[in-house]
């Protein structure tokens, strides 16, 4: 049976409802996970949790450990994942509460550790990454949106920056050209070293702003805090869903 490991992401730090068994403090050879992995019961099934950013909210996009993380979920036992992720909307579809259940990334990141494939090796590997997000966790997550009434898209490009600045909006203006429908910060390398990992992994993004450019106004802590907070039940329900199923 499925073992889910959830990565929860801003706004996604405890997860309400987990009854939680054991708090584990998984070391790995990259160094300390974001937080200690919960494993617990969720919706009758038992389930992973791990904050990306920390426990409190502490680590940002472009300092968390995500060699760490993606190992220490494989070291609890998880065989498949969902991130849940905040992330700025471009197409014009992505209105702020909106869902997206990516299809395909761009990776606009710099200098991130995104591989679990270096040091001292035996042969060189290069694992195939055409189709980022597993097809069929998509699928199941889709049916639980679906289920839960949720406006969503079934697929979308995100486009993952390196923050922890927002962007410009001539750098969303190129990415939009470059085909992407959402931004991120999160996104990679955590898609690929799951890949690595061969943990099916898919992406449920909550739309909480219009990227730069996007709406007149500037962007603010508040109405993303406000965007999460709503869209944080949705998120909730989802999960239970699919764990449910
Ligand atoms: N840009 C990048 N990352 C984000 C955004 C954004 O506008 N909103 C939430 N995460």
């Amino acid at each position: 049976m499925t073992v889910y490991a959830i990565i929860g992401g801003t706004g996604l730090t405890t997860l309400d409802g987990l009854t939680i068994k054991a708090a584990l403090h998984i070391d790995t050879p990259f160094g300390a996970p974001s937080a200690a992995v919960l494993k617990g019961d969720y919706a009758g099934r038992e389930v992973l949790f791990l904050a990306r950013h920390g426990h409190p909210h502490r680590i940002p996009s472009h300092q968390v450990n995500y060699r760490a993380n993606l190992w220490a979920l494989r070291e609890a036992g998880a065989t498949a994942i969902i991130a849940v992720n905040a992330v700025g909307g471009i197409h014009a579809a992505m209105g702020t509460g909106h869902f997206c259940l990516p299809h395909q990334i761009i990776d606009y990141t710099h200098g991130r550790e995104q591989t679990f494939f270096e040091g001292e090796l035996d042969h060189v590997t290069h694992v195939d990454f055409s189709h980022p997000y597993d097809a069929s966790l998509r699928r199941k997550l889709a049916d639980a949106l679906q289920a839960e009434g949720a406006e969503f898209s079934s697929h979308g490009v995100y486009g993952c920056t390196q923050g922890p600045r927002l962007e410009t909006v001539a750098e969303i203006a190129r990415m939009e050209r470059d085909g992407c429908d959402l931004v991120g910060m999160t996104g990679m390398p955590e898609a690929v070293l799951a890949r690595e990992l061969v943990l099916p992994y898919a992406c449920l993004s909550l739309v909480v702003n219009p990227a730069a450019g996007k709406s007149k106004a500037l962007i603010t802590m508040a109405e993303i805090e406000r965007a999460l907070e709503e869209g944080m039940g949705t998120v909730k329900a989802v999960l239970a869903w699919v764990l449910a199923g």
